[in-house]
């Protein structure tokens, strides 16, 4: 199969882990797990998110890595490639629009992030509990603020992108992401040791096992596994495009999988402990604000807490950036690929159409909430969103992949590529079956289930 000269090279197999790792790590874990977590009711959710992330992700993300090894391409010209002549390729652009889709919330929230890098920093974001909830309300509130904030985040986006796949995104991996690992455990170890922190922890770690008889827990487990590690819309594939032929792939995605999932229950340690230390705390009703209103309670109390919250804050950030570097990169190769654009005119249009899509949800959160007319629409934009993309486009994603693996490319093929080179590979007659029986089953069982609990 023959490569596109524009297409670099990881420099190594680190080189991959660290940077799909980076794609894994954001705010994904930060920010959308403990969210998840509080609205899913807690221990239960983490129970289900964790099967998920074992026997329906894990599977997956090696089938997206050889995928995008194997032909060397984007989403839509890897299916193509293998299944020529069919419909395929619709699966892959399917990718390219959550792509579009998910970067026009994110960069809202990734928005408020950075914000709150300087709230933090300069201690405008102090004081009891109600006010730093009402700061966060008011700010918010200000939608062409936030609008503004995500057009930041889109344009430092594509400015990182055009620099080039490896010195844009490795360099910044390498460099912040265990120093971000090592503040959160800093703040876990505080915020554990918090005077009420044991009902947050009981929370969040004895699961009520009553709550798995409501699907929304399985739904949203699901999506959020996929969006966290970024599995689903050929996000991982594109990376896997790049991954060099002698190195293993299922050792680098077992270390990916490893890492993005240790950073998510770590901010869960963070998070619960603090917010149930704070009088009438209430997980279910936080929404989107979750973090944004528990943690500056955190900094507040400790020593030196515009620093280490102007820091976390900042690595965040970070952490978001390598993310949205990875959401743009699926359609702007799929724009180089397949309409054999330059580079730059992709990296161009593309951010713009994003800024365009990310006004509603930018002015969509808190005050704003669309549709209220609408039974079951009168939450914010913003949640719409996320739901959209993460509960249904993902897995629908992720579960046309499985079957694509399964049954057109085929097991057999897929094996050869796992497995090239002699590559470590454990347990193949276990990954064959989860990726042709138990990833499209227990995907489809949910989402219709789903689906008739909505009629
Ligand atoms: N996984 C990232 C996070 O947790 C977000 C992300 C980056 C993503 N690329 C993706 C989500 C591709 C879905 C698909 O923050």
């Amino acid at each position: 199969m023959s490569t596109t000269p524009s297409r670099g090279m990881w420099s190594s197999r680190a080189g991959f882990i660290l940077a799909a790792a980076g794609s894994a790590v954001g705010l994904g874990n930060i920010w959308g797990f403990p969210t998840q977590v509080g609205q899913g009711g807690g221990a239960a959710f983490v129970v289900v998110y964790l099967a998920c992330i074992l026997l329906i992700c894990a599977p997956i993300m090696a089938g997206e890595i050889a995928l995008g090894r194997r032909t060397r391409l984007s989403p839509v010209g890897s299916f193509a490639a293998l299944a020529p002549g069919t419909r395929w390729w619709l699966a892959g652009g399917l990718g390219v629009l959550a792509g579009v889709g998910i970067l026009s919330f994110y960069s809202v929230i990734a928005g408020w992030a950075v914000a709150y890098v300087w709230f933090t920093a300069t201690g405008a974001v102090t004081g009891s509990p109600e006010d730093i909830g009402r700061f966060f309300a008011e700010f918010t509130g200000n939608g062409v603020l936030s609008a503004g904030l995500a057009l930041f985040v889109i344009v430092t986006t594509a400015a990182v992108l055009l620099g080039g796949v490896r010195a844009g995104i490795e360099r910044v991996t390498k460099a912040l992401m265990p120093l971000l690992v090592l503040l959160m455990i800093g703040l876990a170890v505080r915020a554990v040791t918090l005077p009420g922190a044991g009902a947050g922890l009981a929370y969040y770690l004895s699961p009520d096992l009553t709550r798995l008889a409501d699907i929304t827990v399985f739904t949203s487990a699901l999506g959020q596994a996929f969006f966290s590690l970024s599995l689903g819309m050929g996000c991982i594939l594109t990376y896997g495009s790049y991954f060099p032929r002698q190195d293993g792939i299922a050792s680098s995605a077992l270390w990916i999988v490893a890492l993005d999932t240790s950073i998510a229950l770590l901010a869960g340690f963070i998070i619960f402990p603090v917010g149930f230390s704070i009088a009438g705390f209430d997980p279910t009703t936080s929404g989107p604000g979750l973090i944004f209103t528990v943690l500056p309670r955190l900094f507040a109390e400790l020593p030196g807490g515009q620093l280490f919250g102007g820091g976390f804050f900042l690595l965040l950030s970070v952490a978001a950036l390598t993310s949205t570097i990875s959401l743009l990169e699926v359609p702007v190769s799929h724009c180089v690929d397949a309409l054999r654009w330059s580079r730059t005119k992709a990296v161009c249009a593309v951010a713009a159409l994003i800024f365009v899509l990310s006004i509603p949800s930018a002015l969509g959160n808190g005050a704003v909430a669309l549709f209220t007319a609408v039974p079951g629409f009168g939450i914010g934009f913003l949640d719409l969103m996320v739901n959209a993309w993460n509960e249904f486009a993902l897995p629908i994603g992720g579960c046309l992949t499985a079957i694509f693996i399964g049954r057109i490319w085929g097991v057999g093929g897929a094996l050869d590529e796992l497995r090239a080179e002699g590559a470590w590979f454990p347990a193949p007659a276990l990954w064959t079956f989860l990726i042709r029986w138990i990833c499209p089953a227990a995907i489809a069982l949910i989402l219709l289930v789903t689906l008739a609990s909505m009629l």
